[in-house]
């Protein structure tokens, strides 16, 4: 891009509640790099509809989720935070690549496995395709950084493949993108199940904190996480539901595992889990207040809906003519 900064693009499903984890995971660490790089932040509606969705709640999921990005501190005037849905560079790119995209790839995709596993009553093919609709969202800004989870990550490499094949035969038409591997993104656990990933879609909602959770429900549900019976502070892969716990503290305080250590040093559960839900609470509750104070102001957050959604199609379009005159389709007639 124009100033000389490298673009970073990333997207989040408006399915389900958005958990702590979601936040210390990604979300906050979008906000630290977002001065570095030109940042597109999408709200990948398309892809929620990959599995069965209320109208009425996608809708209002969505509209949360952009506005969140916001009261998580990205600012929507630097960066370009939109709906996937708005810019429909996303749905013409997803299909080109669909025709450089195999089959063999796909039935490889993990997650497609699990949703497939999942939703057995509903294996639609965008569900198949998912990761060719991934591949255009990255592809079309040209992204040079991805910033994923280990999850996404098989996405990302069939992202390079389909990008690669694609500039073998046309050129350098699209940036190879890398993922972006941050230097403190916490991954956050299960408060219920520390071998599991904290989840929106998990059956248990001890088991994870929500954005949105008030304070009484934050103290409970750190109270009841699951630890051991050392009964000690100690940061070890032998107390995994207590070294989640110094991993949440921790993200929230910016201190480290061995100060969280000497600050508890002969104290006990009882007086760290109160600790943790009181620093988890002040991070959640003001980011709350803004959310709220953000979802009044309607014509505000309408007006960045729209001017980011104009300027996402600038550059997806850019992108797009030049595949579609790359691959052959008749030039548009302009007068
Ligand atoms: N599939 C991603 C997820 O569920 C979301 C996503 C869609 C995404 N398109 C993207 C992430 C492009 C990074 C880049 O987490």
């Amino acid at each position: 891009m124009l100033d000389g900064k490298k673009t970073l693009f990333s997207g989040m499903q408006a399915t389900g509640n958005l958990t702590l984890g979601n936040y210390l995971g990604a979300l906050k660490n979008w906000v630290t790099i977002s001065d570095e790089y030109n940042c597109f932040y999408s709200v990948v509606d398309m892809h929620s509809i990959t599995v069965r969705q209320d109208p009425a709640v996608l809708r209002k999921r969505a509209r949360t989720l952009l506005t969140l990005y916001i009261a998580a501190g990205l600012d929507p005037v630097k960066n370009c935070i939109y709906y996937q849905s708005h810019v429909s560079a996303h749905a013409e790119l997803a299909w080109i690549l669909n025709c450089f995209t195999y089959m063999g790839e796909l039935n490889r995709m993990t997650q497609f496995k699990d949703k497939a596993a999942k939703h057995a009553d509903n294996i639609n093919a965008g569900l198949f395709t998912y990761p060719v609709l991934m591949a255009a969202d990255i592809l079309l800004y040209q992204a040079d950084l991805v910033p994923v989870g280990i999850d996404q990550m098989q996405h990302l490499e069939i992202t390079r493949d389909i990008a690669q094949r694609f500039n073998s035969t046309y050129g350098d038409v699209f940036t190879l993108p890398e993922a972006y591997i941050g230097k403190v993104g916490a991954k956050i656990m299960s408060l219920q199940e520390p071998s599991k990933k904290m989840s929106k879609s998990d059956e248990n909602p001890n088991g994870s904190i929500y954005l949105m959770d008030d304070k009484d429900t934050i103290m409970r549900k750190c109270r009841r996480a699951v630890t051991d019976s050392a009964g000690i502070i100690r940061y070890t892969d032998e107390q995994p539901g207590l070294k989640n716990l110094i991993d949440i503290y921790c993200a929230c305080t910016g201190k480290t595992p061995d100060e969280t250590m000497k600050e508890f040093d002969g104290k006990g559960y009882g007086e760290f889990k109160p600790a943790v839900g009181e620093a988890v609470a002040a991070i959640l509750m003001p980011l709350q207040e803004e959310q709220a104070r953000l979802t009044a102001d309607k014509a505000y957050i309408d007006g960045i809906i729209k001017e980011n959604a104009e300027k996402a199609a600038y550059y997806a379009n850019k992108t797009l003519r030049k595949v579609q005159r790359k691959i052959g389709f008749p030039d548009r007639i302009r007068n």
